[in-house]
Parts: structure tokens; sequence; C-alpha cells
């Protein structure tokens, strides 16, 4: 099991336990966090944008030019933004921490 922890934009610390291969975005879901993702995970809303937590994201595969892209449509873009959806769980993210942006667009 991979354990990812979201920070949500009120403060509260999510632990979610996971298998691997499951996207960021499916995870945030079926734990009930609050992330749109209105495109479901067509690469054409960045509604599922998140902040990788500092040291993480080297162990990310890097992102495409289309999630590059999109990603300039994010609301609070960061240098360590990255599009949920596009973020597959590996055994290689267990204790990633990922937060919610303050708002999105
Ligand atoms: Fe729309 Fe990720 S869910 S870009």
């Amino acid at each position: 099991m991979v354990k990812i922890v979201f920070l949500e934009r009120d403060g509260n610390r999510k632990e979610c336990d996971t298998a691997s291969g499951v996207t960021m975005l499916e995870l945030a879901h079926e734990n009930d966090v609050d992330i749109e993702g209105v495109c479901g995970g067509s690469l054409a809303c960045a509604t599922c944008h998140l902040h990788i937590e500092e040291g993480w994201l080297g162990k990310l595969e890097a992102a495409s030019e289309e999630e590059l892209d999109m990603m300039e449509l994010a609301y609070d873009r960061r240098e360590n933004s990255r599009l949920g959806c596009q973020i597959v769980v590996t055994e290689a993210l267990d204790g990633l921490t990922v937060s919610l942006p303050k708002k999105e667009f």
C-alpha cells in the first residue's frame, strides 16, 4: 500500500492508503478530498491542480507539454504545481504530501 497525504484548503490533513496505479485525482475523489477535476482527467480544465511538497517533484514523472500548457490556466500556479489527473501513484510516492491551492480559478 502507498500512503498519500492531502492537505485541504481548510487545513485538514487527510491520509489516504491506496494501491499503485490510480491517479491522484481518482484517489482524492475516492476519499472525498475537495478537488474538482471537472474534465474527468482529460487535460482540459486544470481544476485538479495540486501543490507538491518540497522534495517530491523529482520522484514524479515529468509533466508533459500538454500538462504544462493546461497548468497555465491554474490559479495560484507555482513551481511545484502539477495536475492531479496526470500523476499516477506508484510505490515511489509512498509518503507524498500534496496541498490544494487556496482557490481554483
Ligand atoms: Fe481536468 Fe485534470 S481533471 S485537467
